[in-house]
């Protein structure tokens, strides 16, 4: 059977694009003749209401929450969206309750990697990806646990920058226990002004300090991206322009990670360089 290679995107800093990443990135992958499945796992709900818009939270329609408490499969839950080999695994209101409920629970960090082994049409996709809440909670764990790479988008921002070597210090405890296997495809420098110093700051002190593993693609500023989920549309379909900014980065962005993932890169990983 196939299976799909499964990133994390990652940061416990909110707002450095992990939801627009995950659904440009997806795209991107999608129009590169890649099967897609990308994953909401932030009870905000911000990647579903970006792709397929929020529908009313109704008791009796099985979620998300549902199949992650049975440790059942996803397959009833996946929904196509409006771009060809894109399809979601959806958030509902009820998510929320996901962290206390799975705390009491024995092997509780390996719920979600159950419920992908009983989701029979994973075997269609080539790449998973996982859109995560801005902390590193016990479903973000699970998220993790499941995966076998994460991605790391970072914004050119001053304190983003210094939560990036808290982040590897939280994923490495748990790491070597849980997942050993898992591995930092990168990390990638978001809402990127030339033009600032700020940014080219943050990309100098990301260079020096991580080397290769910074992802030569910066997703620029982009007005167009912040209207896109507005209107359930990825960048590429909002920008509808080869050329655009949007367009550009997230098909550089994914090129970069096929020939990381086919790379199977044993470089080390992102965290541990940035710990020097
Ligand atoms: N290229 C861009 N330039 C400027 N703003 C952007 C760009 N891409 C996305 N945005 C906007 O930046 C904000 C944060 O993006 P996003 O929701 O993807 O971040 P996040 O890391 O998922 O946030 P959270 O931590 O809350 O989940 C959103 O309002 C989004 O519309
Ligand atoms: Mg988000």
């Amino acid at each position: 059977m196939n299976k799909p290679i499964i990133i994390s995107v990652v940061n416990h800093k909110g707002g450095v694009l992990k939801t627009t990443t995950t659904a440009n990135l997806g795209a991107a992958l999608a129009a590169l003749g890649k099967r897609v499945l990308v994953c909401d796992l932030d009870p905000q709900q911000n990647l579903t209401a970006s792709l397929i818009g929020l529908t009313p939270y109704d008791s009796n329609t099985r979620t998300l929450f549902d199949a992650l408490m049975d440790e059942a499969g996803f397959d009833d839950l996946l929904r196509p969206t409006s771009t060809k080999g894109l399809d979601l695994l959806p958030c509902a209101e009820n998510f929320f309750a996901a962290e206390l409920n799975l705390a009491p629970r024995e092997a509780r960090e390996f719920a979600l990697r159950t419920c992908f082994e009983h989701t029979k049409r994973l075997s269609q996709y080539d790449f998973v990806l996982i859109d995560n809440s801005p902390s590193v909670s016990l479903v973000t764990v699970n998220a993790l646990v499941a995966s076998d790479f994460y991605i790391v988008p970072v914004s050119a921002e001053y304190l983003p920058l210094t939560g990036l070597i808290m982040l590897g210090n939280c994923i490495a405890r748990f790491q070597r226990k849980l997942c050993p296997s898992l591995k930092s495809l990168g990390v990638v420098l978001t809402m990127y002004h030339r033009s600032e110093n700020i940014c080219r700051d943050v990309e100098r002190k990301l260079q020096s300090e991580l080397g290769e593993m910074l992802f030569s693609t910066r997703i620029r500023v982009n007005t167009k991206a912040k209207t896109a989920p507005s209107v359930q549309k990825t960048i590429f379909q909002f920008e509808n322009d080869r050329e655009g900014r949007g367009t550009e980065d997230y098909t550089e962005l994914a090129n970069e990670v096929l020939a990381r993932v086919e790379a199977a890169t044993v470089q080390p990983s992102v965290m541990e360089a940035a710990n020097g």
